[in-house]
């Protein structure tokens, strides 16, 4: 695995694949990587000949009050395990190189980002689709792949790169989940053990409130009851949602659906989201 950290050998290194006809697949990440990521590196090796990763702890994706500081840096375990599973080139951009500096041009996710975790973490996605957009630009590969874990992101991605016509296919792939079902998230490092047993209680209560809707039960009903568990549980609630799985405005009748839910248990925000279907 070639490991890259200046603009100029990355752009050699793609137009070397190019020369050779290849089709390039890229994974952007934050680093502190799981088995989540691992499953995102297999979908791309079976998407495109060439592999790209990238780990940049994005800074204008957090708020001012949130965990930037102490995000999860690993590079070294990070580069290992990317190199056992096949990636071609790992891409680790400078901060300098990423953010010049000066008046710059963001990139804004506009009303698809400004609802459900948007609302609660104001400009996070503004900071997702300018450093994705740069990305986009440096690596340039033809197909990248992000986890549903983080449904709205992708989401919105799949929009920008639609509405700027960017030419690269946007491609989701599944939650990996623990044991109990509890999503892999870089951030599920933070949870005590305490917390961690009682943060099963997200998925479980996503699970019977898809059950509940998908029999035709009352949404709002169904929500509630979500909501009422994850207290009891003893999670601070962000919210609860059923909404159109494309738009992320309600929901229209006969277009797919998604439940999305994001809520705090001891300091630690977790989300999580799953597909509904009525039966
Ligand atoms: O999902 C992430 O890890 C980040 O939001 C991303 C897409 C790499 C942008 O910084």
């Amino acid at each position: 695995m070639q490991t890259i950290r200046r603009l100029e050998e990355l752009r050699e290194a793609i137009s070397g694949f190019r020369a050779a006809g290849e089709r390039v697949a890229f994974v952007p990440t934050m680093g502190a990587l799981h088995a989540g990521h691992i499953a995102l590196v297999e979908e791309a090796k079976l998407a495109a000949d060439r592999v790209v990763v990238s780990i940049f702890v994005n800074p204008t994706q957090f708020g001012p009050s949130e965990d930037f500081g102490k995000y999860p840096r690993k590079e070294l375990a990070d580069s290992r395990l990317l190199a056992g599973a096949g990636v071609d080139l790992l891409w680790l951009p400078s901060v300098e190189e990423m953010y010049p500096g000066g008046p710059e041009i963001d990139v804004r996710a506009s009303e698809i980002g400004n609802v459900l975790d948007g609302a609660h973490r104001p400009g996070h996605f503004d900071g997702v689709t300018t450093v994705v957009a740069r990305l986009f630009g440096q690596v340039r590969p033809d197909v990248a792949l992000f986890g549903e874990k983080d449904w709205q992101q992708l989401a919105v991605i799949r929009r920008m790169a639609a509405d700027l016509k960017l030419g690269i296919a946007i491609q989701g792939v599944p939650t990996q989940r623990e044991d109990d079902g509890l999503a892999l998230s870089s951030r599920n490092a933070y949870l005590l053990p305490e917390d961690r047993a009682k943060a099963v209680a997200l998925p479980r209560a996503l699970g019977a409130a898809e059950r509940t809707i998908a029999t035709g039960g009352d949404p709002a009903a169904a929500l509630a009851q979500a909501i009422d568990t994850l207290s009891a549980a003893g999670f601070d609630v962000d919210y609860v949602e059923l909404r159109d799985a494309a738009t992320l405005g309600s929901p229209i009748e006969g277009q797919p659906m998604r439940l999305l839910a994001a809520a705090r248990i001891g300091g630690t925000r977790l989300i999580d989201n799953i597909a509904v279907s009525y039966e």
